[in-house]
């Protein structure tokens, strides 16, 4: 056995409704939808939604903030790297530029809820200057007639505005 090294080129872009057909490795079908309806609210400026795509355009991570949820703060939102492209670095690019997308609009603050039984990413936000300031009651539906409860912890950062584009 040997070790071979290529580079991957990466592509930060928006999402595009031709990009939800390939997005089902993101979560189920009602996980679909819900990219779809925060796509729909990125015509009133609500959402910015992310993606991440390989040179060859397939898609490996997607996320958005929520400009609408927080005052004064964008919350990240829906961040998922596919499976096989996780512990390489891949959220971490994601992150970096959902905050970037914050700190465009001129607001100093980004925050993020992580459910209580995942403390892999919550090690992820903190690693990258998130700190816990609470804890919510969240649930979203997961089909027809179903919904999921759960406790998530919230967390904030304060971002700089220094060299903000
Ligand atoms: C949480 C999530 C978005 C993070 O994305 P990710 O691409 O795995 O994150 P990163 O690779 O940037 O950082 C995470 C890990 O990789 C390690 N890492 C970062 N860069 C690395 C690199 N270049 N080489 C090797 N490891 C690296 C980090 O130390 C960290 O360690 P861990 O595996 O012990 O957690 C992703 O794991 C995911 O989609 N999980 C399932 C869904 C989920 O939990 N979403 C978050 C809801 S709040």
């Amino acid at each position: 056995m040997h070790d071979v090294r290529i580079e991957v080129g990466l592509a930060v872009r928006d999402l595009e409704p031709t990009d939800l057909a390939d997005l089902d490795w993101s979560g189920g079908p009602h996980h679909i939808r819900a990219l779809a309806a925060a796509y729909e609210r990125s015509f009133a400026d609500q959402v910015e939604l992310v993606l991440i795509t390989l040179g060859n355009g397939l898609p490996i991570a997607v996320g958005a903030v929520d400009f609408a949820k927080r005052d004064a703060a964008g919350e990240l939102w829906m961040l998922s790297v596919r499976d096989e492209w996780q512990s390489l670095g891949v959220g971490t690019i994601l992150i970096t530029e959902l905050e970037d997308r914050i700190r465009r609009r001129g607001l100093s603050r980004a925050t993020l809820g992580v459910e209580h039984d995942n403390p892999r990413a919550a090690a992820l936000y903190q690693r990258l200057g998130y700190v816990q300031d609470g804890l919510v009651l969240d649930g979203w539906p997961e089909g027809p007639g179903r919904s999921y409860a759960t406790v998530c912890f919230t967390y904030s950062k304060p971002l700089s505005l220094t060299g903000a584009i």
